[in-house]
């Protein structure tokens, strides 16, 4: 098991603790802001490049984004605020002109928001991908991706 997988064990279980020991001591409303607080300050220290936003996001109560990003993807929200960006961007496109796009379509994810914002417009959705996944990062990259990742199927994205 991977160093990072052990260190998450143990914050998990870290959290179901942390967790009892604030439902006791301060009511839901309290509790809520109070873990937000405990987990910036950890952040700061843990990882002080990290810009936390303030408190109280109305869109992290979202339950119908949320029920959408999850089809994709459950293991983490990295891209739930740019999805959630261009959700509220495609409220404005009724009296654009012109036909949608998504360059590098990879599940489909974002052209789903996109076929959902234009189902009712006379518009039609356009999708181009390679479907081989990412080409070879260069130097300026970064050594986070690697050639073929987020490789996805055509059919399974003819699905949408
Ligand atoms: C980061 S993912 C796209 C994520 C997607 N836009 C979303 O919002 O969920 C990148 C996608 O670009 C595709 N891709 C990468 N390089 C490409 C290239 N040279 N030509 C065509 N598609 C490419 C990959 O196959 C992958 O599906």
């Amino acid at each position: 098991m991977s160093k990072i997988k052990q260190i998450k064990i143990i914050l998990y279980k870290l959290k179901e603790i942390i967790g009892l020991f604030l439902k006791k001591i301060f009511s839901k409303k309290d509790k809520e802001y109070t873990s937000f607080v405990l987990t910036e300050t950890l952040a700061s220290y843990l990882y002080p490049k990290y810009r936390f936003s303030e408190f109280g996001r109305i869109w992290f109560e979202d339950k119908e984004f949320f029920r959408y990003y999850e089809k994709y993807d459950k293991n983490n929200y990295h891209s739930a605020d740019r999805k959630f960006f261009l959700k509220s961007l495609l409220s404005l496109i009724q009296n654009l002109p012109g036909d949608t796009v998504e360059c590098g379509v990879y599940l489909g994810a974002s052209s789903e928001l996109i076929c959902e914002a234009i189902k009712n417009l006379a518009k039609k959705h356009h999708v181009f991908d390679s479907f081989e996944g990412l080409s070879n990062p260069l130097a300026e990259d970064g050594g986070y991706w690697h050639k073929g990742n987020l490789k996805a199927e055509l059919e399974s994205v003819k699905k949408i």
